[in-house]
């Protein structure tokens, strides 16, 4: 599979099989993107949170593409309330979908949508493909629990914020990596506004001196898993 890194939290998979996944598409109003909306497509859309810097440009999208949402409830069902198709999950539930499996996890944050409907909770989720386990952990402070969530689950790539302010900083994600174990971290959620600018090559430095593997991706970089 592939993965395309497109700034802030916004994510692209593209499985063997060529399925597209968006994860968090906040492309057009999002200053370090260099992609916008109408050049993605997708098959899913995966939705962290309801803030405008997550749900971003997803219904433009889904207008064009008629993509199936996966999110919390709440969210979901704003979604659907929209023309949308959804699959409504929860945290702490997964689902096996064609592409693989997925399963929402904690996040501590708030969910409200641009158009002020609180939607549920915020989450995280663990996208199991092609034997690899994703943890995109949405927007969220440091927990506990981030231990328990790297004891049950092997962790491939782990997508971490650093920007601070509305999420973890760079000191607290060190910490976040170190519960969770990651073969892999990837920073994201920084440098989109003056407000979360953080340097990723310091927080490569810190959660490399734990011994955890940090590959900072640039912003529209694709690799291959
Ligand atoms: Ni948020
Ligand atoms: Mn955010």
């Amino acid at each position: 599979m592939k993965l395309k890194y497109f700034s802030h939290s916004a994510f692209q998979i593209i499985t063997e099989k060529t399925i597209k996944i968006l994860i968090d598409p906040f492309l057009d109003d999002n200053p370090t993107s260099p992609v916008k909306s109408k050049d993605v497509e997708a098959d899913y859309i995966i939705l962290t949170h309801g803030h405008g810097d997550h749900l971003g440009d997803s219904f433009k999208i889904a207008k064009r593409c008629n993509p199936t949402f996966i999110c919390v409830n709440e969210l979901a069902n704003y979604c659907a309330s929209h023309g949308f198709r959804a699959h409504n999950m929860h945290i702490g539930g997964s689902y096996q979908f064609d592409f693989g499996r997925v399963k929402f996890t904690i996040a501590h944050h708030g969910s409200k949508t641009p158009d002020n409907q609180y939607v549920g909770e915020p989450a995280g989720v663990i996208i199991s493909i092609e034997n690899k386990n994703i943890y995109h952990t949405g927007d969220t402070g440091l927990f506990y629990d981030m231990k328990l969530i790297g004891e049950l689950n092997d962790i491939d790539f782990m997508l971490l914020p650093i920007g601070d302010n509305f999420t973890m900083g760079i000191n607290d994600a060190v910490k976040a990596a170190e519960f969770v174990k990651p073969k892999v971290v990837i920073p994201m959620h920084y440098n989109t506004f003056p407000v979360i600018n953080a340097d990723p090559l310091e927080f490569k430095r810190l959660v490399e001196s734990k011994n955890i593997h940090c590959k900072v991706l640039g912003f529209g970089e694709e690799i291959s898993l």
